[in-house]
């Protein structure tokens, strides 16, 4: 009795969500995703599978990108966790946003959370990705809808958008 009541018992942590600081208690055993949806109201991140398999509801924890089904809510204590939300706060966001716009690389959009937040943390990490590389870093992230290749041209084209900004930012010929 003492260790269900104990298992149970809810804790208090912190998150920085979308950046806003959120308080909130949760359940030891609460992924992340649900505390977010449920305690927090935050619907950026959906959910499919829950075992890690379809990545919808990938968002980002301290810089890369996380299945929120996978990772405990008190694991997020104290730490970092961007959304869809806010993905257009920042410019490699913003225009990886707008290359899927433009590359139809959208149609239900359950799955598209979870693709661009897997995208940010390639391209924050490998500015000149080719596809191979896109397809790499997109194999968690489950389609029903696109066939993947607008979305792999999404993130390709995005890659090239912000390496030709970034020349031109220090006058230097692409
Ligand atoms: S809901 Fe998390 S990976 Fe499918
Ligand atoms: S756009 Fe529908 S699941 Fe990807």
């Amino acid at each position: 009795m003492q260790s269900e009541q104990s298992a149970s018992a809810e804790m208090q942590i912190s998150i920085s969500v979308d950046g806003a600081l959120r308080k909130l208690d949760v359940e030891p055993r609460m992924l992340l995703v649900q505390a977010l949806r449920e305690k927090l109201k935050v619907t950026g991140p959906h959910i499919g599978c829950e075992s890690g398999r379809c990545g919808a509801c990938a968002v980002i924890v301290d810089g890369h990108a996380v299945k929120a089904c996978m990772m405990l809510a008190v694991q997020a204590d104290g730490k970092s966790v961007i959304t869809a939300a806010s993905l257009s706060d920042n410019k490699l966001g913003k225009v990886l946003q707008n290359k899927f716009h433009e590359h139809h690389a959208l149609q239900c959009g359950y799955c598209t959370p979870g693709m661009l937040s897997a995208a940010v943390d390639l391209l924050a990490n490998n500015a000149r990705p080719n596809e191979e590389d896109v397809r790499q870093a997109l194999r968690g992230n489950l389609c029903r809808c696109t066939g993947y290749q607008h979305i792999v041209d999404a993130v390709l084209d995005a890659a090239t958008s912000l390496n030709t900004a970034d020349s031109r930012e220090h006058g230097v010929e692409s």
